[in-house]
Parts: C-alpha cells; structure tokens; sequence
C-alpha cells in the first residue's frame, strides 16, 4: 500500500506542468518581443542549487508554523506551497535557467518527500485524479507548450519571408 508517493509525485509534476503552461502562456506576448534582444547567457547551475534550496528552508520555516496534523491537509499549506514554486520559478529565471527544470523538479520532489511522506491516502484531499483525467490534465499544456512553440516558429518564419 504504497500509492501515496506515487500519486503526490504525479501531483507535483501535475502542479509544474500546469503552472508553467499558464506563464508561459501569459508571458507568450512580452518574451516574444523580447526574446531576440536579451542576451544569452548560460543556466548558471551551481547557483540555481543554492537559489532553490533558499525557496526550500523558506518553505520550512512557514511549514513550522502551520500545526503537525494540518500537513497533509492542502488546504492549510496551499498558499505557501505556491509560493515556494513561484520562488524556484523566480530563481530559475534569475539565473537563466529554464523553468521548470529537472534540478527545480529533483528539489520539489525532496520537499514533498520530507512533509509529506507520512500522509495516508485517506488523509491526503487532493487526491490521485482517475487516470484518464490525468492524462488530459497532463496532455493539454503539453500541447499547449508544443503550439506556442509551433507558433513562434512558424511567425519567425513568416517575419523572415516578408523581411
Ligand atoms: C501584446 O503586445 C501588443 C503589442 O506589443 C499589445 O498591444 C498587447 O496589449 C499585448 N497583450 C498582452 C496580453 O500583453
Ligand atoms: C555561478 O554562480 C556562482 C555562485 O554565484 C559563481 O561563483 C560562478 O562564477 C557562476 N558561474 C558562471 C558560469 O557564471
Ligand atoms: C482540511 O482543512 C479544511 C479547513 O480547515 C477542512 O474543512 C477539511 O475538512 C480538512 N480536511 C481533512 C481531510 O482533514
Ligand atoms: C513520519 O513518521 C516518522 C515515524 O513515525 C517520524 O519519525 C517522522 O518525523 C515523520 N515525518 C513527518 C514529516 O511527519
């Protein structure tokens, strides 16, 4: 009987993938226009590590306020959950790094495994959708992901016709 893991990893990876397909989507319009004048530079990884584990004794802390019993409870800890996603989110971006990204994802992955290891299913809320609502939920920002990258390639494209 050792579901629970399993389904808050599918959740976490639920959480990212969704989330980064809605900024993506919002931010579609500025990086667009921007992209082509920023400056590349590298991810900056070693940095990221310590930027993210930052996010994570944040976390932490604001868990420790919250009682032990309301920890498998995502109703009392919603609000700081999702500001520790938005702050690995920050901090990747500061660093050049894509987000998400396996390092950010490894991370996330190890928080949920230290508070939430001992959540039962039957305490857990936010349960384990059914699969096939999963695999929609998990398939449509991918191909939203996918579009916008068709999008823009296809728009560069374009610009390069009537340039
Ligand atoms: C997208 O950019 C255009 C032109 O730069 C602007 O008029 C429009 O308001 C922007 N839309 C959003 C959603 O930011
Ligand atoms: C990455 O960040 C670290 C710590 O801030 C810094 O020492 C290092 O020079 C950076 N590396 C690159 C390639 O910018
Ligand atoms: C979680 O917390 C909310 C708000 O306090 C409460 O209404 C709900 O019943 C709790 N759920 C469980 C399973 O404890
Ligand atoms: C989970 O349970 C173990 C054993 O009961 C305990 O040592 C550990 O502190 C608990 N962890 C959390 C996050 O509650």
């Amino acid at each position: 009987m050792d579901t629970n893991p399993l389904a808050l990893l599918k959740l976490s990876l639920l959480w990212i993938l969704v989330d980064a397909s809605v900024m993506n989507s919002l931010s579609a319009n500025d990086s667009f226009s921007l992209e082509p004048t920023a400056p590349w530079r590298p991810c900056n990884e070693s940095r990221l590590q310590w930027e993210v584990e930052v996010c994570g004794e944040d976390f932490k802390k604001e868990m420790d306020h919250i009682k032990l019993q309301y920890w498998c409870n995502l109703t009392h800890f919603i609000s700081e959950y999702y500001r520790f996603t938005q702050c690995t989110e920050v901090k990747s971006k500061m660093v050049h790094c894509y987000w998400p990204n396996p390092l950010v994802e490894s991370y996330i992955i190890r928080i949920h495994k230290h508070f939430f290891s001992n959540c039962t299913n039957r305490q857990v809320v936010y349960v384990d959708p059914p699969d096939k609502t999963l695999t929609v939920l998990i398939l449509v920002p991918v191909f939203l992901t996918l579009a916008m990258i068709a999008l823009v390639v296809w728009c560069s494209k374009r610009s390069d016709i009537l340039a």
